[in-house]
């Protein structure tokens, strides 16, 4: 299968001194879903602004390994470079410009090229947004948000759809109509997604790889159902499975942390 993104060993630091990302390999083939799971603080969104760019705003600088995209390294081009290329990002925070509408927003973004899809197909995968098209994005729900910011994402025509934090604060009816049409718009538009997501739960039911990171490391990664098998995993990121004699989480961390994951 082809490789559309591919970090190697890459380490990103914050004003020159904090290491928020060491040594992270990844990969993204081609027509797939990959997620990179984690508590808050382990370094997704770190390695997610690394890929698309977007660490000046925050001084942050990659300051080891590489990134490749289609082919090609791409470590350290900025942001718009990148979008260009097809590395669309869903960012974590203010996905949505509150003070225009939803077509306004869906107009907002649209770059000097052919979309992937217009804003009537947008539409389209999402009812919901044609029904409020003249409201202020501010009103909508927070479900109906990242509806808005995955429909703005698509007018970028992404190769890779980088996308954070999707479920963050949501019901998890919601969640779930959200992470089905992730996998729809891989399945129709063929596009790849790189999933970060606290929700491993919602995460690993939709992708076909998983990693996950702790303290700024990948610490395991494995197909999707291997994670969702893996003892550890169930217990400290699914919250199923607890044995007994269990007391605290980082103790038993700690202790499992000395041997090797897989
Ligand atoms: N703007 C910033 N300046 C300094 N440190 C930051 C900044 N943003 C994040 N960090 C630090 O980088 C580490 C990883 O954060 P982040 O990538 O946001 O994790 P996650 O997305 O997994 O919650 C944390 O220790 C966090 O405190
Ligand atoms: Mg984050």
């Amino acid at each position: 299968m082809t490789t559309l993104l591919e970090l190697e060993n890459v380490e990103v630091v914050y004003h020159h001194v904090a290491t928020a990302v060491q040594a992270v390999s990844l990969a993204v083939p081609a027509r797939s879903i990959v997620a990179l799971l984690g508590t808050n603080g382990a370094g997704k969104t770190t390695t997610l602004r690394a890929i698309s760019g977007f660490l000046g705003a925050d001084d942050a600088r990659i300051v080891g390994g590489r990134i490749a995209f289609l082919g090609e390294e791409v470590t350290g081009r900025p942001p718009h470079e990148l979008a260009r290329r097809g590395l669309v990002l869903v960012p974590e925070r203010d996905k949505v410009f509150e003070t225009l509408t939803v077509q306004e927003n869906l107009r907002a973004l649209v770059p000097g090229r052919r979309a992937a899809v217009t804003p009537e197909q947008v539409f389209d995968y999402f009812p919901v947004l044609a029904e409020r098209r003249r409201q202020l994005a501010g009103y909508l729900s927070g479900g109906e948000r990242q509806m808005l910011a995955l429909g703005t994402a698509l007018l970028c025509r992404p190769v890779v759809l980088l996308v954070d934090e999707l479920s963050l604060g949501l019901a998890p009816l919601v969640v779930e109509g959200l992470m089905a049409m992730v996998r729809r718009l891989r399945d129709e538009l063929g596009i790849a997604v790189l999933l970060v997501e606290q929700n491993a739960a919602a995460a690993l039911g939709v992708a076909d790889h998983g990693y996950v990171m702790e303290h700024g490391r990948v610490v395991y990664d494995g197909p999707a159902e291997r994670l969702l098998a893996h003892e550890d995993i169930r217990e400290f990121y699914l919250g199923l499975g607890h044995r007994a004699g269990r007391k605290r989480y980082t103790e038993v961390k700690q202790y499992r942390r000395r041997r090797r994951w897989f």
